[in-house]
């Protein structure tokens, strides 16, 4: 049976963990995997103008039951998140098909390009270009940190940069759509529980802080006389520790000099903030707090800062009526929120959108740690098989 074994040599990072971006060489490993995966179970595989690809299971048609992930990953990500969802998916059809089943709805496994965001800044690419969520213009002109541009990317891809955009077709051909997913947290774990459904998503983005001073030398330049982008950089991290509070949350991953050398005062220092709360206000709040901040800092260091948003995803609330017939289904699991972005996440602005959550005993995600036993995620698939059969027959 197909497993995440089949993609342990894919992407792997000698850091640890996996990197896996969207349009890489990766990529099209990972993408090769899942149509030959799709094929081998008498599925049909297209790809669709901003390169998610679709395998259905039967004729394709509106108002489809959906089931996928993605395949990306963060920098360094861990083995589960995303891959889970498209292993599972092809599980469930491997037990459904078992089971003698022929889905009576059009029934198609998706697997989203670019979620993470890893590669072009941006996340859930393949979903909020597909909503129109994302415009295709700025999407085309995003750039990775070797400075090919998303158009660059997608076209070495196979995938034509210039039809990227709103798919109102593919959108009208989901009726529903579930993605199974590790759970990123320790909720199953205290609730002893293998599997769960998620009720809500919190909002968050992307914010570019540009600080810009003076590049020279770290020998021959007084302190006194420096004006070191550095400094309101690391003034601008704590600031942001200080203003996440009430369940906020505001993380800087990436701080990047400009030139980056042990003996150069950085001219630059592009420094990313996620930030997370339970609604936009809240969000807005935390992230405007942290700019005065930094605003503040640059202008002690006699520097300058620029503030761009690269992304923002609004709070979901997952469809109700959805969510408690996967409840009911499955005979009473759990239900529990996330502070983790998905596709879902994108899609419930425009369809039912339902998501199952498999236990994760390290509770840990986006770093290798990120684990789930085997056992529960054949109870995952399991459940996804069972929610699937309910929604398509
Ligand atoms: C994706 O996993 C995110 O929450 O950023
Ligand atoms: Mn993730
Ligand atoms: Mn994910």
């Amino acid at each position: 049976m197909t497993g995440l074994a089949d993609l342990a040599g894919v992407g792997v990072d000698r850091r640890g963990g996996f990197t896996r971006h969207g349009f890489s060489g990766v990529d099209l490993e990972l993408r090769q995997w899942f149509a030959e995966e799709a094929r081998r179970r008498g599925l049909d595989v297209e790809t669709d103008r901003n390169g998610n690809m679709w395998a259905w299971w039967g004729p394709p048609g509106e108002s489809a039951v959906v089931t996928g992930s993605h395949l990306d990953s963060v920098p360094g990500g861990g083995a589960f998140d995303g891959p889970l969802g498209v292993v599972a998916a092809l599980q469930a059809v491997d037990l459904l098909q078992g089971r003698g089943f022929t889905p009576v709805k059009p029934f198609a496994v998706v697997v989203f390009v670019e979620e993470e965001g890893g590669r072009f800044g941006s996340g859930c690419l393949g979903s909020r270009l597909l909503t129109g969520a994302l415009d295709a213009d700025a999407a085309r002109r995003l750039t990775d940190p070797d400075g090919v541009s998303l158009a660059e990317a997608a076209r070495a891809a196979g995938v034509d940069p210039t039809r990227l955009g709103r798919d109102g077709d593919a959108l009208r051909r989901i009726g529903v759509f579930v993605e199974l997913h590790v759970e990123q947290g320790r909720g199953l774990v205290d609730l002893g529980a293998p599997v769960g459904v998620a009720s809500s998503i919190l909002a968050h983005g992307r914010w570019r802080f540009r600080f810009t001073g003076e590049g020279n030398h770290a020998g021959a330049t007084l302190m006194g006389d420096r004006r070191d982008p550095m400094l309101a950089a690391a003034a601008t991290v704590l600031a942001a520790r200080r203003a996440a509070v009430d369940n906020t949350r505001a993380t800087i991953g990436r701080l990047i000099p400009t030139p980056g050398g042990t003996n150069v005062i950085p001219s630059r220092v592009d420094l990313w903030l996620d930030a997370r709360a339970h609604d936009t206000r809240r969000t807005r709040d935390l992230v405007a707090a942290i700019a005065e901040a930094a605003g503040r800092a640059a202008a002690d260091e006699g520097c300058a800062v620029e503030v761009t948003e690269e992304y923002y995803g609004d709070p979901v609330t997952f469809d109700a009526g959805l969510r408690d017939r996967l409840v009911d289904t499955l005979g009473g699991v759990p239900v529990l929120p996330t502070g983790a972005g998905h596709d879902a996440g994108v899609l419930a602005a425009h369809v039912p959108t339902a998501m199952l959550f498999v236990r994760n005993p390290t509770g840990v995600s986006h770093a290798p740690e990120e684990f789930a036993e085997e056992a529960d995620c054949a109870e995952g698939a399991r459940a996804l098989a069972d929610v699937l059969a309910e929604l398509a027959r």
